[in-house]
């Protein structure tokens, strides 16, 4: 099968990562007979330093043509670069932001999981890291307080800063529909969490989670705080299957779920709307510490290109295929340094997506 992929290799570790999760690819598209069509899109700082803004409208058009994007990081180092003396609407981020919305990619799915191999870098306790764990949050992207009303106001020299958190009934069904989609092909579980003792949004939220349970019968639902949410993914991870949640919630907790992991670099994402588009990238920053180096971890980047196989391009085989292969790799001993214990083989961000394609 043909299809187009947009790239946007981004800032920091960006490029390196997504040059392995290319060469994943088309390891794939060589065994498969598929054909695969790349085009580069620029976005955050790299775009900044071109176009003086983070994204372009031709930027989105461009993804808005693909088939999928597959995107690395952006960003630089807050404190020192440049990018972020620019107002906020011009910053790397707000290149994100404003794909997102532009694309509708409302749901934003995130797997965490801990492999049995690198259960020692996980920070839990013994017991708990034992367990193991294996869930997905599902983050409602394109609502709440990152797209509500802001804005900052003085009156007699007093300073108010306004954030607004809104959520109509619409924008939490169809990303409740997901979340129990997905649980259904997994372990049949759904936990919506959110701040229901404090929050109208909140009541909204738990009320229509309810009526769209209505109609997955098999699936459970139950409700949890947020605050308690939090205590539990380091107390018993074990217990989570689908995590559903609102932007703000869902971004704070899925660093805690990836931390919990043992490495970010494990892990991938995938941010989709009502079609089969999707825009896939790996749950961790740009690192600029580390970036051109050739030390940072791929894993993720080519996990997110494993789920665009999965969830844009329908190739369950294919995709199956890289889980298989990474899950090999590491089998090996084969890591690169932030998953890195003694006794395994320490390897460079190219040599690891040499080792998954040589498995493909
Ligand atoms: C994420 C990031 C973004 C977010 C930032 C970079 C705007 O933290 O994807 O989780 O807050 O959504
Ligand atoms: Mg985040």
């Amino acid at each position: 099968m043909k299809f187009k992929i947009g790239l946007i290799r981004g800032d920091g570790i960006g490029p390196e990562i997504v040059n392995e999760a290319k060469k994943v690819l088309d390891s794939v598209s060589g065994k498969y007979g598929h054909s695969f069509e790349y085009e580069d899109i620029l976005m955050g700082g790299c775009s900044i330093d071109v176009y003086g803004v983070p994204l372009t409208d031709e930027a989105i058009e461009a993804a808005r043509a693909s088939d999928a994007v597959l995107m690395g990081s952006i960003g630089g180092n807050t404190s020192t670069s440049p990018w972020y003396k620019l107002p906020p609407e011009k910053r790397p981020e707000a290149g994100l932001l404003k794909i997102r919305k532009a694309l509708g990619l409302f749901a934003n799915l995130r797997p965490s999981k801990l492999y049995k191999e690198l259960s020692s870098a996980c920070p839990l306790r013994k017991e708990a890291a034992e367990k193991g764990f294996d869930m997905l949050i599902m983050r409602e992207l394109t609502g709440g307080l990152y797209f509500g009303e802001r804005y900052t106001k003085e009156t007699d020299g007093v300073r108010t800063a306004v954030d607004t958190l809104s959520y109509n009934e619409d924008e939490i069904r169809r990303i409740a529909i997901k979340a129990f989609e997905v649980a259904g092909k997994r372990r049949k579980k759904v936990t919506s969490i959110d701040k229901a003792n404090v929050l109208d949004s909140s009541r909204l939220w738990r009320a229509v989670t309810e009526e769209v349970a209505k109609d997955y019968p098999d699936i459970a639902l139950e409700h949890m705080l947020v605050d308690n949410a939090a205590m539990q993914l380091v107390k018993e991870p074990a217990q989570f299957d689908v995590i559903l949640t609102e932007n703000m919630f869902g971004d704070i907790l899925s660093d805690e779920a990836a931390e919990i992991t043992g490495s970010i670099g494990m892990l991938p994402s995938a941010s989709l709307n009502e079609t089969r588009f999707g825009l896939y990238e790996p749950s961790g920053g740009s690192a600029p510490d580390i970036a051109g180096q050739n030390i940072a971890n791929p894993i993720a980047t080519i996990l997110s290109a494993s789920m665009m196989l999965r969830y844009s391009f329908d190739l369950t085989e294919e995709a199956d295929r890289v889980d298989n292969a990474v899950q090999a790799v590491l089998s090996k001993g084969i890591r690169t340094g932030d998953i890195w214990s003694e006794g395994c083989e320490r390897v460079s961000t190219s040599e690891m997506g040499d080792a998954v394609c040589e498995e493909i």
